[in-house]
């Protein structure tokens, strides 16, 4: 048997506790052309450049030979769209987060998240071990999103599995690829019928959340159809699900396995704020988007990408890139510059990005303060499967106290 190629043995769960190696060797060919036709590219420059290129689509009904596998049972939300469809629907999305140039829904949902991570943090009080991801990093963004969005918190274990589905069939893994995309149509329906009756709900009596602005909201540009309705709230249902849970738990890890950084942080709180970005830069949630197809034959880094080719672009491979930024696999806030593609690029650049820093930020601030001598207790932690969206399923400590 032929031995397997960098990005294969990536997507290998053996690899998953540390992928960052592989990078290194990734990087070698920024633009490597796989079996199957594919082209990864791992570069910082050349990912800053296809994510900014028009020639560059997000749809994958643009493929040169659409998989089967790809068609899904619902139409794209806008994170699969092109503009101007794109744009009209992340404009709608948007106008429910709050008016461009003003504090906005996030920033009025402050007070509301030291609650609910304070109500977390008092949970795990009184016992000497917990598992900061189902104790902690799991419920805070879910509860956070859920009530932005207007989805009652107690239906969350009816959609958790499938947004998992979905979410660990996004990208390369193990097993058959038709028998995956099977279990992601049937999550896809049943989130979909789920939301779509809560939708009916919201129109009958809407409230003061983002689904009722979606269904009643008439827009400069007309409003969403139903179905539009149906793909935008289970986007961010997901996306507000599945990857800041990551960003908190990779980040408790990395600081537990400093005890020094834990304890500055500690003392320093507004240090929370270049943490959190130097965790986007050196431990992403997001690691790959392999979603992406070229329109055009595309010239880069002396390789040409030939029209209706997939494109998947090592977001993680990028920001550790060390023509892009100094020593790039030491972990340091303190860095003047910390640039990175944690949230993408361009005009699909994360919608959520301020949310999911000021959850991080406060998550992290408040387990810092609060936990005394912390310690993990499995190192490395098991992991979650999938390689595209990486973070630990668990996340055991033990400590002394909470205060
Ligand atoms: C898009 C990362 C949290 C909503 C993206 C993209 C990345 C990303 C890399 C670009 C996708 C692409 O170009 O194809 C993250 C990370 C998060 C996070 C690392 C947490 C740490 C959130 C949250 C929400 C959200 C909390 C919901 C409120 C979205 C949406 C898009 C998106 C709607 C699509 C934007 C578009 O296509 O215009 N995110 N995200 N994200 N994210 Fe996030």
């Amino acid at each position: 048997m032929e031995p397997a190629g960098v990005y294969e043995r990536i997507h290998q769960f053996s690899n998953r506790a540390d992928p960052y190696r592989l990078y290194t060797e990734l990087r070698d060919t920024p633009v490597a052309r796989q079996e199957d036709g594919s082209y990864v590219v791992s570069t910082y420059r050349e990912i800053v450049a296809l994510l900014h290129d028009p020639r560059v689509s997000s749809d994958r009904r643009n493929l040169a030979e659409p998989a089967h596998a790809d068609q899904d049972a619902l139409p794209s939300a806008f994170i699969g769209l092109d503009p101007p469809e794109h744009d009209r629907l992340r404009r709608l999305t948007m106008r429910h987060f709050g008016p461009p140039h003003s504090p906005g829904k996030v920033d009025a949902m402050r007070a509301e998240l030291l609650e609910i991570i304070t109500g977390l943090i008092d949970g795990v009080a009184g016992r000497a071990r917990a598992d900061l991801v189902d104790d902690i990093a799991y419920p805070f963004p879910v509860t956070v999103i859920c009530r932005l969005l207007g989805v009652p918190r107690e239906d969350e274990p009816r959609f958790h599995r499938w947004a998992e589905e979905i979410v660990e069939t996004i990208g390369p893994g193990e097993g058959d690829r038709d028998e995956r995309a099977r279990r992601r149509q049937a999550a896809v329906l049943e989130l979909g019928r789920y939301l779509g009756e809560l939708a009916e709900a919201h129109r009958r009596d809407p409230g003061d959340d983002v689904l009722s602005g979606l269904v009643t909201d008439q827009g400069p540009d007309g409003p969403m159809s139903g179905t539009e309705v149906i793909t935008t709230s289970a986007l961010l249902l997901i996306a507000g699900h599945e990857t800041t849970v990551n960003l908190i738990a990779n980040g408790m890890l990395t600081l537990l396995r400093d005890p020094p950084l834990l304890e500055r942080l500690r003392r320093e709180p507004d240090l929370v704020v270049h943490t959190v970005e130097e965790l986007l830069r050196c431990e992403p949630p997001v690691h790959f988007l392999p979603q992406r197809v070229a329109l055009d034959d595309i010239a880069i880094a002396g390789v040409t990408i030939p029209k209706g080719a997939s494109i998947v672009l090592a977001l993680a491979s990028g920001s550790r890139d060390p023509a892009h930024v100094h020593d790039p696999d030491r972990f340091d806030p303190d860095r003047p510059y910390i640039q990175h593609l944690g949230f993408g690029g361009g005009v699909h650049h994360c919608f959520g990005a301020p949310l999911a820093r000021l959850e991080a930020q406060i998550a992290l601030r408040e387990l810092a303060r609060r936990l005394v001598n912390p310690r993990l207790v499995t190192d490395p932690p098991p992991y979650r499967p999938s390689s595209t969206l990486r973070g630990p399923r668990h996340l055991d400590i033990e400590y002394d106290d909470v205060i």
